[in-house]
């Protein structure tokens, strides 16, 4: 198996290039245009992306990013084919250019002109916004018969991830075909954005996706990226809030609805463009009604209906791929969700059952549960039933039912709603711990318990670095938030108002936070850009 490292400082996009010389990785983002060919020692200049093969032409291509947006620009002069997601790109006219945007997840391969007959010395490209730190690697599907995916030990590619099942999918190979099938696992299997039911039959440009981890289909292997949640740890660590990747990321034109009486459309938002970094923690504000739980909820991906725009977590479109990304979200609603006679402890167990994909053995679940209420400091309470604990308690075991679960990104609607200063308190800190707390370190986990590394990297990976996008009503502790968004209501349609920290936003209001929502209620439209 070829593997390659490769780190990724930023959240940017980047080529994963495949060829006889192996696999490569080239970020994209430091430079607006790239060139694509082959490597001639005749000539001066290289390319910045270059290949030995000889079925890349000199100049075969460029990549550049226009705006924001990745194209790739094929030379109407090149020989052999290229070909976009299987599909190959025609000639333009002579003297035109015609950039394909790229997306996601594709792929540009060179071969013959023909892909019927399949070139050994064709190249792959494979473009990737995603945000994965780890080692590519490619896995071979010939002359194995059937192989799995998925948690346990007996499987070919195995993750550690909690969203697998034990045996995830399966590949079937028959006569030189592969067929792909879901294991009735719980979070699913994903092919170019479908789900799979029952059987499918693998092409040259699929994409297999579970949750946000991508095999590329090559025709006779797998091409994907083995994360190495130790470094994705590491990096979370070593980097200050501020200079953290994007995660989440809205460009939201519009958000309508039908009104009431069904004849017409109501605009609920409009012009919300919000970044949100890793391992954050965010604060969503506004006026009554200016459109915090209609963002949310657009955010979260729950309610993307008459949404024009784009809403991405980890690269990924959650307007399309909402149900393989759910698993990685976790929305704690305003009412609370758990049993009135159980105990957090119990609550927890319950939720780590039902709501994590993978079966997860006794000492697993008993070892989330703990994890849980340390979290939460909810260890005095934690055989007391839930309706008799206080309120600020109560609000912990409603977010621990979604922190069991292994979220990554946790959205809160007003949890310190009907709560005494003091509780209020407790419940920001406890949101403040989960999103920034490094916490025990891997080697620090390791000394305590002499585990299995890698039973102590998932500890660290899951219990830190969350990203917590919450709707507050007090601002009296908005300091101890990296980031506000503040919404306002302008004829009717929640707009943006304000993004950035605490600081800059006194600065831009011009007054304290708690006064800026007297400025928004009476003159909305001079903050709204
Ligand atoms: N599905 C809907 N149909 C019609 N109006 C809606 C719908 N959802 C929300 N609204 C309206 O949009 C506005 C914003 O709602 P909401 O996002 O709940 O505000 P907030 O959470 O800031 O109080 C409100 O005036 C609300 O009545
Ligand atoms: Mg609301």
């Amino acid at each position: 198996m070829e593997t390659q490292r490769f780190v990724m400082q930023n959240s940017g996009a980047s080529l994963v290039l495949l060829d006889n010389d192996g696999i490569r990785v080239c970020q994209l983002d430091i430079k607006a245009q790239w060139s694509i060919g082959r490597w001639d020692p005749i000539r001066a200049v290289t390319p910045d992306i270059s290949f030995t093969s000889p079925i890349v032409s000199r100049e075969h291509g460029w990549i550049s990013n226009v705006d924001g947006q990745w194209y790739y620009v094929d030379n109407p002069q090149n020989l052999n084919g290229t070909f976009h997601n299987g599909y190959k790109i025609p000639r333009p006219m002579a003297g035109q250019r015609r950039p394909v945007p790229l997306e996601n997840g594709d792929i540009l391969r060179i071969d013959n002109d023909d892909l019927d007959h399949v070139n050994r010395n064709g190249v792959l490209m494979l473009f990737t916004t995603a945000q994965v730190h780890g080692e590519w690697a490619t896995c071979s599907l010939q002359r194995v018969g059937s192989m799995y995916i998925g948690r346990d030990a007996s499987c070919r590619i195995r993750e550690e991830a909690l969203y697998f099942s034990a045996r995830h999918a399966k590949i079937k190979a028959v006569r030189g075909q592969y067929y792909l099938s879901d294991c009735g696992s719980m979070a699913g299997t994903y092919v170019n954005g479908q789900q799979v039911q029952g059987t499918h039959l693998l092409r040259e440009k699929d994409c297999i996706s579970i949750c946000d981890s991508n095999y590329f289909f090559l025709g006779d292997r797998l091409l994907y990226c083995q994360r190495d949640r130790e470094m994705e740890h590491q990096i979370l660590c070593e980097t200050t809030p501020s200079l953290r990747p994007v995660v989440l990321r809205a460009d939201i034109a519009t958000k309508r609805v039908k009104n009431n009486s069904g004849s017409g459309m109501k605009e609920l938002i409009r012009d919300i463009h919000i970044e949100i970094k890793e391992g954050t923690l965010v604060a969503l504000l506004g006026t009554a009604g200016a459109g915090k739980s209609t963002v949310m909820n657009c955010l979260n991906g729950m309610d993307l209906e008459g949404v024009q725009g784009a809403v991405t977590y980890r690269g990924v479109d959650l307007m399309k791929h909402f149900d393989q990304m759910s698993y990685l979200i976790g929305s704690v609603p305003q009412e609370k969700i758990f049993h009135e006679k159980f105990t957090p402890e119990e609550e927890f167990e319950l939720a780590a059952k039902t709501r994590l994909p993978a079966r997860l053995s006794r000492t697993e679940i008993r070892e989330r549960v703990d994890r849980t209420i340390e979290m939460l400091s909810l260890q005095g309470v934690r055989k007391n039933w839930n309706c008799k604990l206080s309120g600020g308690e109560k609000t912990r075991v409603n977010i621990g039912i979604e922190l069991v679960a292994d979220r990554e990104l946790l959205c809160l609607d007003e949890p310190d709603q009907g709560l005494s200063p003091n509780y209020k308190l407790e419940v920001f800190q406890i949101m403040q711990e989960l999103a920034h707390s490094r916490g025990k370190s891997v080697e620090e986990f390791m000394e305590e318990d002499e585990r299995m590394k890698v039973a102590a990297m998932r500890k660290v990976a899951s219990s830190q670095g969350k990203t917590i996008l919450s709707i507050i009503h007090d601002v009296s502790h908005i300091d101890m938030f990296d980031q506000v968004i503040m919404l306002a209501k302008v004829d009717g349609v929640g707009r943006l108002a304000f993004s950035g920290s605490p600081e800059e936003a006194r600065e831009y209001f011009g007054v304290d936070i708690k006064d800026a929502y007297a400025l928004l209620e009476r003159e909305p439209e001079r903050f709204v850009r």
